[in-house]
């Protein structure tokens, strides 16, 4: 909408403030259409930084209106100020220390792109991360300037009796004539404008209290909607389960007399971990056993987590500036994984983790979009906030442990947190903390952090029954991605072990090559070589055990070596890699089969066999074996194929495929969905949730049959539910299948649920999700239903965001309708809120390994949204690198 190409901001081009900011004091008036803004800010001369003569003050500030601006307490006039539509500037201002007050006007209710201060059913809140807060004052809104903050809000008392802001609350009263009312805040920690928040509005209070190891009384507080009270127990409990958890696994304490979290329905993203007041997505708080399934349980609990814990990293230790995202993100991110890990099972929490990392941020880093864990350039921050920055940031952090060992890992952080509390820091000053902590040296390990792209290894084992000798060779290519052609190789630490003959681990010697620790080999070079001593028999390499490194590791294995894995690999993760590994090889090859029925039919009745031992087997537990049921998803498969990917054609083979399976497996998958029958008080602890999850999974490969009695036992689950997780598991499966009972099942869950706006959303992405052929056409129709709101971004993803990520056959329609009606919405979203649109853009990113037809579909879309005259600046950053 601005500027038509505005210039990229570069890592290189980093510099110190000139000015500091020391304290800032807010008089907000809240009023929907015009809320005042009064800041008086203490302002200095950076000695940091290289300041002459005449250095102007710059402010950035975005869709103010300014009424008055005085320095020193003395009215400025212009040409003392000047103001653009970016910020304003004062060309001279004086040397010493100095206070300006400036007063401006906002407008919340007109505010849809949700940046700044806007309205979300009648609340007002606050959203800063990352430059939100120059929309609602003139600022140095940049995350190396550290303020303490006092915030006096105003408001009217019916609108909003509830009036909160960061840090802890010092005043409170109310104004003559008795309709409004005022609440003052003062965080005593310096932050960056980020973080700040502020929430007014009529909400229901779950309060509770928690004491820190060291003896603090913390009053927990969680705003919702009235008569949702109830629904918020999961969400507190989880928040005191992570506060004690980051006290005795990372020796971090709460800081403040007060966190508060906040739910409002209207958010563009997750969650907010503003200092002391959180501000979430009501999706990731709200939940009970009839309105939230299993999964919801599970992000509820862990982005609780995650925010409660960016206290300590990303708040009391910040970015220096945005190319460090990932500091405080891929952290924040291995943090709630550990948490989630430790609360739940390991090896299932793993197996997650690793679907979502290939399933996001695999497809991103191989496409028009990758860019390095931290990144170099950006035009717009707001497209940064992505899988590779969290969730390979995640991965990198988890392998400076592997490298390290639980202790040494342990000293850096603590070694971190004493260094560099208090202040805006870089991922070199991170990484320097695990070197200094342990005497290795990460240098050559940086560049996780600076190439991009997924390494792929390529392994050839050979034994030497004579000399009782193997040899490993791993091949580590990286492929070129934007901006970087030629690549280093990486530091890759790599689990690994050989099988023996009778399935256990063998006890080798590392005769060459170097290892990190016992059993973790390093991998350094183009080419490198390892040989093993004492090797018995012929091995069956497991590599990569627990998904040690972000990389594609292809080795030659057998079916039956496959198999074999399945059932004795000691490390989970491989076995369950293995099964996946197997089943995917399996539909691959069907599609390019001679003789597709018989080749499939003996596949699949090899795997069944496989799979059934591992069902029976009773040392797992029931989450596991469903991860084990859950075969690969189409999109997977697609990812495995890479190249010239028809979905139509995966569809079919993946069909054909589960259906053999299930029709092999047809009396384990009985006695499975009998066994696991309901009837216990629903509980989401993971043991409960795993035996539904189970049950569910085998649920789903029986409906990939599709005969009668499928259809019927599908349409009793759904009427028999006595939870939200079975019943919206049913939907799932029921609105994707011509089964009888569809439209009244689907009917049924409307009338029950449509004044619900959470619930509804399931109803509305089951729909979007759907296989079928008139989806898309449904979807259209969708868009006009009274319960849709183009303007809320969960209705958005529920309904545009479902079908074109989780509806990989009909988005990718042979006639390039789900392309053009994606790109469609796109531009009306764009108009509205950029950031959500860009986001939605994402759909796009594998375009190029689509296979001709359907790309050139895809690419005349993106190019056609290119043309738009009112394009973002979010939305031109992602088409342009599309389409480069
Ligand atoms: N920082 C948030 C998190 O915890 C994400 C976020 C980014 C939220 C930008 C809003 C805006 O991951
Ligand atoms: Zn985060």
């Amino acid at each position: 909408m601005k500027s038509e190409h505005p210039k990229p901001v570069l890592l290189a081009d980093y510099r110190p403030p000139e000015y500091l900011i020391d304290t800032v004091d807010l008089d907000i008036a809240l009023d929907p259409i015009k809320t005042r803004v009064v800041s008086k800010l203490s302002i200095r001369r950076n000695p940091q930084s290289k300041i002459t003569g005449k250095t102007p003050l710059k402010l950035d500030g975005e869709l103010l209106e300014l009424e008055s601006i005085s320095l020193n307490g003395k009215k400025l006039r212009r040409p003392a100020y000047t103001v653009s539509e970016t910020g304003l500037t004062i060309p001279a201002p004086p040397k010493e220390p100095f206070t300006l007050e400036v007063t401006t006007f906002v407008n919340p209710e007109a505010n849809t792109a949700l940046q700044g201060i806007y309205l979300s059913r009648g609340v007002y809140c606050s959203q800063c991360e990352a430059q939100g807060f120059r929309r609602i004052t003139y600022f140095l809104d940049r995350p190396d300037v550290l303020a303490r903050y006092t915030v006096r809000l105003e408001a009217d008392i019916a609108m909003a009796p509830v009036l909160l802001a960061n840090g802890n609350p010092i005043a409170r009263g109310t104004l003559a004539g008795r309709k409004r009312h005022y609440a003052v805040w003062h965080d005593p920690h310096p932050k960056p404008s980020y973080l700040f928040a502020i929430v007014g509005g009529d909400l229901a209070l779950l309060a509770s209290m928690f004491t820190t190891r060291s003896g603090r009384k913390v009053d927990l507080g969680i705003y919702v909607e009235h008569g949702k009270e109830a629904r918020a127990h999961w969400a507190m409990d989880s928040l005191k389960r992570a506060m004690r958890w980051d006290e005795t696994r990372f020796g971090r304490e709460y800081d403040l007399d007060v966190f508060n979290i906040v739910a409002v329905s209207d958010f563009n993203m997750g969650a907010m971990e503003n200092k002391g007041l959180n501000i979430f997505n009501d999706r990731l708080i709200l939940a009970s056993p009839e309105t939230a399934t299993d999964a919801n349980y599970e992000s509820i609990e862990s982005v609780v987590a995650h925010e409660y814990f960016h206290n300590w990293t990303g708040n009391r230790i910040t970015c220096r500036d945005w190319f460090q995202l990932c500091l405080k993100e891929g952290l924040t991110v291995y943090r709630d994984q550990e948490f989630s890990a430790e609360s739940r099972s390991r090896t299932v929490q793993r197996i997650t983790d690793v679907r979502q990392l290939r399933a996001l941020q695999f497809p991103e880093d191989q496409g028009p979009l990758a860019h390095p864990v931290r990144p170099e350039s950006y035009i717009e921050i707001n497209n940064f906030y992505t899988p590779t920055v969290y969730e390979k940031g995640a991965e990198v952090v988890r392998m400076i442990e592997t490298i390290l060992g639980r202790e040494k890992f342990r000293a850096g952080m603590d070694l971190y947190f004493d260094r560099h509390d208090g202040q805006a820091v870089t991922i070199e000053d991170f990484v320097a903390c695990f070197a200094d902590a342990s005497g290795v040296d990460f240098t050559e390990f940086m560049r996780w952090y600076t190439q991009s792209g997924t390494p792929e290894l390529v392994c050839d084992l050979t034994f030497d029954r004579r000399r009782k000798a193997a040899e490993l060779t791993v091949h580590q290519t990286l492929k070129p991605s934007p901006g970087k052609a030629k690549k280093q190789p990486q530091f890759v630490p790599l689990a690994m072990a050989l099988l023996g003959e009778n399935g256990k681990e063998m006890d080798i010697a590392v005769e060459e090559g170097k290892e990190i620790r016992p059993g973790v080999l390093a991998v350094t070079h183009h080419t490198t070589k390892f040989r093993f001593g004492n090797v018995t028999s012929r091995p069956i390499p497991s590599l990569l055990r627990n998904f040690s490194a972000p990389v594609n590791v292809t080795i030659a294995l057998s079916d039956d070596d496959l198999a074999f894995m399945m059932h004795h690999d000691s490390d989970l993760f491989n076995r369950w890699q293995a099964s996946n590994k197997y089943a995917s090889r399996s539909i691959l090859a069907h599609l390019d089969a001679k003789r597709p029925k018989t080749l499939i039919a003996s596949k699949a009745s090899k795997f069944a066999a496989a799979l059934e031992h591992a069902l029976h087997d009773s040392t797992l537990d029931d989450a596991y074996k469903a991860e084990l049921l859950k075969l690969p998803a189409v999109a997977d498969v697609a990812r495995e194929k890479a190249v010239r990917v028809d979905h139509a054609a995966i569809f079919e083979a993946h069909r054909a495929f589960s259906c053999a399976v299930a029709e092999k497996l047809a009396d384990t998958l009985d006695e499975v969905y009998a066994h696991t029958s309901n009837g216990v008080k629903f509980s989401p602890n993971a043991k409960s949730a795993g035996r539904r999850a189970l049950r569910n999974a085998a649920l789903t490969l029986m409906t990939m049959r599709g005969t009668g009695d499928d259809y019927a036992r599908l349409e009793a689950h759904y009427r028999q539910a006595s939870n939200m997780t079975d019943a919206a598991h049913a939907l799932v499966l029921i609105a994707g299948v011509d089964s009888p009972a569809r439209d009244d099942v689907l009917q049924d869950f409307f009338e029950r649920w449509k004044d619900d706006h959470l619930v509804i959303d399931m109803w509305f992405a089951a729909q979007a999700q759907s296989p079928r052929t008139e989806t898309l056409d449904e979807v259209k129709a969708l868009c006009a239903h009274p319960l849709f709101k183009i303007t809320t971004p969960n209705k958005v993803r529920a309904l545009i965001g479902a079908f074109a990520m989780a509806n990989p056959l009909q988005f990718n329609r042979a006639d390039g309708a789900g392309y053009d009606f994606l790109a469609e919405k796109v531009l009306e979203i764009d108009a509205l809120n950029p950031q959500v649109a860009a986001r939605m853009l994402g759909a796009f990113r594998s375009y190029r390994s689509l296979e001709p037809k359907r790309k050139g579909r895809a690419k005349s879309a993106l190019k056609r949204a290119a043309m738009a005259t009112r394009l973002s600046r979010d939305c031109r950053e992602i088409v342009s690198r599309m389409l480069e």
